[in-house]
């Protein structure tokens, strides 16, 4: 009745913003993302009779129990699928820091998805638990695989095909991914309420619904071809027209700060200098660069000069989540 799972965070090259069905959390457009390696979380889950609730622990610390709602909320649905009546220890560890402001919640219920369903004895297969991820967190259900990945938003009423699946792999093309943290402050809109509301308020929702089809099917041949040109130009369209949606909410989401701006600046201005690299914006102010290994040390020396970044994380396409031997 006790597992241990690590996965990865991803991050989204075509992004998703707003969701179908809230309760069953299918996303309202497919996505694709890249899994990144080096940052993880791990989570252990023991099923206990002797527990009369669930008592979660992130990074050492026991979450409060309006702090652990969404956990046991999640676990709540692996005790109906399983037919487990026991509460759990549910012990997750991140090994980025707290204080990156990087969104932690796809690598968090990718494990968690991971442990829970094995330590309940539910074998599943990986389609199954990119859908059980996805009930904790949209992006999660991409985490379940590595290097390069797709989400489908699927067509059935009760979301079984709203799953993600592998298109490459990550050895296929060892891009770097460099995140620049410009901001360690907490998000002041989570990522589900910003999604609800631009989708009540914007003018512009069903455009990005619609438009977002076309981007699917681009990015998806630009990864075929390895081609980082498109994929790149790819990529900063659908971050700019998710953050332009995103403004046009009432009231306006503004996730970005002075240094978000600064490195897409310096990010434009190395391209115009035949550096090859681009950004991507998720519901924060950090920006994540993407630029093939030969540029790397040109781009990571230009923005760590920036007043406005306070660190740079230096990773690349990583693996599949995974379940750790006892
Ligand atoms: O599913 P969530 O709550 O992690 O939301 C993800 C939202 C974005 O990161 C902005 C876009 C994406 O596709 O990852």
């Amino acid at each position: 009745m006790k597992a241990t799972a690590i996965a990865h965070p991803n991050f989204a090259l075509i992004k998703y913003w707003g969701k179908a069905d809230r309760t069953l959390n299918i996303p309202a457009t497919g996505s694709i993302s890249v899994t990144v390696d080096r940052l993880l979380t791990k989570t252990e889950v023991s099923f206990d009779n002797a527990l009369d609730q669930d008592i979660v622990t992130l990074d050492g610390n026991q979450l409060d129990p309006k702090e652990a709602a969404r956990v046991v909320a999640f676990m709540d649905l692996v005790r109906k699928m399983s037919g487990c009546r026991w509460f759990a220890r549910v012990n997750s560890i991140n090994n980025f820091p707290a204080d990156a402001g990087l969104a932690s919640s796809a690598s968090a219920f990718a494990a968690l998805a991971l442990a829970a369903s094995n330590a309940a004895g539910l074998k599943m297969k990986p389609g199954e638990l990119s859908a059980l991820a996805r009930r904790g967190s949209g992006s999660a259900a991409r985490s379940i695989f590595g290097g390069y990945v797709e989400m489908h938003a699927g067509t059935s009423p009760n979301g079984l095909d709203a799953i993600a699946n592998p298109i490459a792999e990550a050895s296929s093309w060892p891009l770097v991914i460099l995140i620049a943290v410009t901001s360690s402050d907490v998000k002041r809109i989570n990522s589900t309420d910003g999604m609800n509301m631009t989708a009540k308020t914007s003018p512009f929702f069903n455009s990005w619904i619609t438009s977002t089809q076309k981007d699917l099917e681009n990015m998806r041949a630009g990864i075929g071809a390895r081609d980082l040109a498109r994929v790149g130009e790819l990529m900063e369209h659908s971050c700019l027209k998710m953050h332009g949606l995103m403004l046009s909410a009432r009231p306006g989401l503004i996730y970005w700060n002075d240094g978000t701006l600064q490195v897409i600046e310096t990010i434009r201005r190395l391209r115009r200098q035949r550096q090859n690299a681009y950004f991507t914006v998720d519901a924060g102010p950090q920006v994540k660069v993407i630029c093939e290994p030969d540029h790397l040390l040109r781009v990571k020396e230009a923005l760590s000069r920036l007043s406005g970044v306070s660190r740079i994380i230096e990773t690349m396409p990583g693996p599949a989540a995974r379940l750790l031997e006892d």
